[in-house]
């Protein structure tokens, strides 16, 4: 489905933005537009110099590296898809326990990883350099959602969410980029949030964290094209996950509301509002979203799944509309 945003129409065969940068060579016919742009100098040496015995045989295959694949969610369906289109997948998550049913199938690298931990993801990019010799696709999928009011969520909770979801997704992009910039090639998916186009009560945190990654993803377009690498972000609507069980979750282990004691039920409900019955299947979402991904020129923006259309329009709406529609549907 073609998305209309303000940043750009979704037009899968007509990539946006690709007009606006002069092609690579060009830039080198002027060496000072060659010296500003070209940061090889920059950057460290290739880890591993030899070429290891399973980088031959995964030779003309995408290497794919996925957080959060737990299953049930997103990166696990994304994860499945791209094994589908003969993708080598390093499906990575907390725990390996949560992938146990991609254990025993060949075309998963199966690695625990944890966004919040240098070490962690130090760990397992050595493993896959020494594994692959290089990943081709990092999708950043691991998010969490905070639900409750901006008034009175404990900083620790905010704090957490922008680990996760932005710093997380940070330390994943500065891990990986020089690997990709050594062989001058790569995509970097960055999973941002339809509900940064609308920001509704009760979830402030989360869309607060979504919305910087999109500024982040938006800039890392723009530096990290000289160097080879191209940045998609990809914003999903409502889509099936465990996302709603894991907010309720978390949400159970927030204080007691003092002010916001009568939106109690209204803001639980927030938890929920991507899981509904029509939320979009993970496989449907999974299969569009990895065929996006893997056009020569794939889009700069991908969005898809319930509410992606509604959110997109509200995204246009003077505030005072937007405002008046929001309060009568949350409550406040
Ligand atoms: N589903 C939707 O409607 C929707 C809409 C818009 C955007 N998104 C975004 O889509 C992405 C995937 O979410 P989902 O819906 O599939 O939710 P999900 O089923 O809850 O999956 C989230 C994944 O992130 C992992 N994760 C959380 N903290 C992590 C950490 N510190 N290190 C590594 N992994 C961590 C989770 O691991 P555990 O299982 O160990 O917790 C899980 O594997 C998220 O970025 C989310 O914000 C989802």
């Amino acid at each position: 489905m073609a998305v209309f945003t303000s940043h750009c129409t979704i037009d899968e065969d007509n990539p946006p933005f690709t007009f606006l940068s002069p092609p690579i060579n060009a830039l080198k016919i002027y060496p000072y537009q060659s010296n500003f742009f070209n940061c090889q100098s920059l950057l460290p040496l290739r880890q591993t110099t030899q070429t290891s015995r399973t980088s031959m045989e995964s030779y003309g295959q995408e290497v794919v590296l996925i957080t959060g694949c737990t299953q049930g969610g997103i990166g696990h369906a994304l994860a499945r898809e791209f094994a589908n289109n003969n993708c080598l997948v390093v499906a990575t998550a907390r725990s390996l326990t949560s992938m146990r049913d991609l254990d025993q199938d060949k075309r998963f690298y199966l690695q625990e990883l944890d966004v919040l931990s240098d070490e962690s993801v130090q760990h397992v990019l050595s493993n896959v350099v020494e594994r692959y010799g290089r990943v081709d696709i990092l999708v950043n999928n691991a998010g969490i959602q905070c639900v409750g009011p901006l008034a009175e969520i404990p900083l620790s909770a905010m704090q957490n969410t922008f680990n996760t979801n932005v710093y997380g997704t940070m330390r994943l992009v500065q891990a990986v980029v020089p690997h990709m910039a050594s062989s001058k090639k790569g995509k970097i998916v960055n999973v941002g949030s339809v509900t940064v186009m609308a920001p509704v009560p009760w979830a402030g945190v989360y869309t607060a964290t979504k919305a910087a990654l999109h500024s982040l993803t938006d800039t890392l377009r723009l530096e990290l094209r000289p160097l080879g690498i191209t940045v998609i972000n990809v914003v999903p609507g409502a889509v099936k996950s465990n996302i709603g069980n894991s907010a309720v979750a978390s949400y159970n282990q927030m204080p007691e509301w003092k002010l916001y004691r009568p939106f109690e039920k209204a803001i639980r409900e927030r938890a929920h509002l991507s899981q509904g019955l029509a939320a979009t299947p993970t496989e449907e979402f999974a299969k569009k979203t990895v065929a996006a991904i893997l056009k020569e020129n794939p889009p700069a923006w991908f969005s898809i799944g319930q509410f992606s259309t509604v959110m997109s329009i509200m995204h246009h709406l003077p505030l005072s509309i937007k405002d008046f529609i929001l309060r009568r549907k949350f409550n406040c």
